[in-house]
């Protein structure tokens, strides 16, 4: 890796991102003591509410990042703008300091999520995902645990208190296991692609698919990918009549890009329904996007139902 210096570049910016996370580790373990809990008063760009935490989260990240020579541009779910930072650096970093932070109040799982491509201008930042040199998310649960990509192979870390070590090597999603994930509450705003398949789910070993699925939804996207690399499964938020006009509900740079490269580079599939996640052609550095990811199987079964929904 090192012989590479974009992947050289590319490591040291993951050192200083799993230096944010144990910090915020940290932050997170004592926040209802602090007082960091409810919400902050304050939106962010997207008109989302922010969390004292979601701020201090940002904060940290972009403490511990500001000081490397090779990132030259910062792009975070709280900021409106990209941010310039190493004047002469080549990489850019895209981040969301703290995903599922609806789940803090109950604490249940959250995570950072982080992307990290070669770009020297402002432009650069809105490439496709497959330009992505590394990718990972940080799931702050019972274990702290880092999953990394620089696109070979997927591992996990967990958090000791010498540092992130090495649990798992080369990482590949199980094939077999019948468990979807869905915000069910919202299958009047789906399409008639993704109720067909939810249905068949549903239907067990009777059904088409043949297998009696089981269902998770813990409303924090590192879980669930955290889950699905662990045991296999499929996670799916697509865009539907409601957020249709938004595009969808996750982000494409800092959300389902890096859970793409993760979940493909671990032999599994990760789709918009009619496009490879990694294909998209960004317009926003906060666009959003339908996005279906897990094992290989089961994401391309659900391209089946949804192929002809033509949008
Ligand atoms: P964020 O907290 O960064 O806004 O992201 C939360 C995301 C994702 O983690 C999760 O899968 C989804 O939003 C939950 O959506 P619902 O509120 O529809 O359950
Ligand atoms: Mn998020
Ligand atoms: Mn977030």
């Amino acid at each position: 890796m090192a012989t590479n210096p974009k992947l050289a570049a590319a490591a040291a910016i993951v050192a200083d991102v799993a230096a944010a996370s144990a910090e915020l580790a940290q932050v997170l373990r004592t926040a209802p003591i602090a007082g960091l809990s409810g919400t902050a008063g304050t939106t962010n760009v997207q008109g989302e509410a922010q969390k004292p935490l979601d701020i201090e989260a940002n904060r940290i990240f972009l403490e511990r990042c500001r000081a490397n020579p090779a990132i030259a541009w910062a792009v975070s779910e709280e900021e409106d703008h990209p941010i310039r930072l190493a004047e002469g650096g080549t990489h850019g970093l895209l981040f969301d300091p703290l995903d599922g932070s609806s789940n803090l109040d109950v604490n249940v799982t959250v995570g950072s999520i982080f992307s990290i491509i070669p770009a020297t201008t402002e432009v650069d930042l809105l490439q496709p995902g497959s330009v992505q040199l590394a990718a990972g998310f940080v799931a702050y649960g019972p274990a702290t645990s880092l999953v990394l990509t620089f696109g070979q192979t997927v591992e996990l870390f967990v958090l000791s208190g010498s540092g992130f070590e090495l649990v798992q090597a080369d990482i590949r999603i199980p094939e077999d296991m019948p468990e979807f994930s869905i915000n069910t509450s919202r299958e009047r705003f789906w399409n008639e692609g993704t109720r067909g398949y939810i249905r068949d789910c549903l239907a067990g070993e009777l059904g088409p698919l043949g297998q009696r699925y089981n269902m998770r939804w813990v409303g924090s996207m590192v879980a669930e990918v955290l889950r699905i690399l662990s045991r296999g499964g499929i996670f799916l938020y697509p865009s539907d009549s409601e957020t249709a006009k938004r595009g969808g509900r996750l982000r494409l740079l800092y959300e389902a890009n890096p859970m793409g490269l993760i979940v493909k580079t671990a032999g599994g599939g990760a789709t918009t329904g009619q496009l490879d996640l990694l294909d998209v052609p960004p317009s926003d550095i906060h666009q959003r996007i339908s996005v279906v990811l897990g094992s290989k199987r089961q994401v391309g079964e659900y391209v089946g139902y949804v192929v002809d929904e033509g949008r």
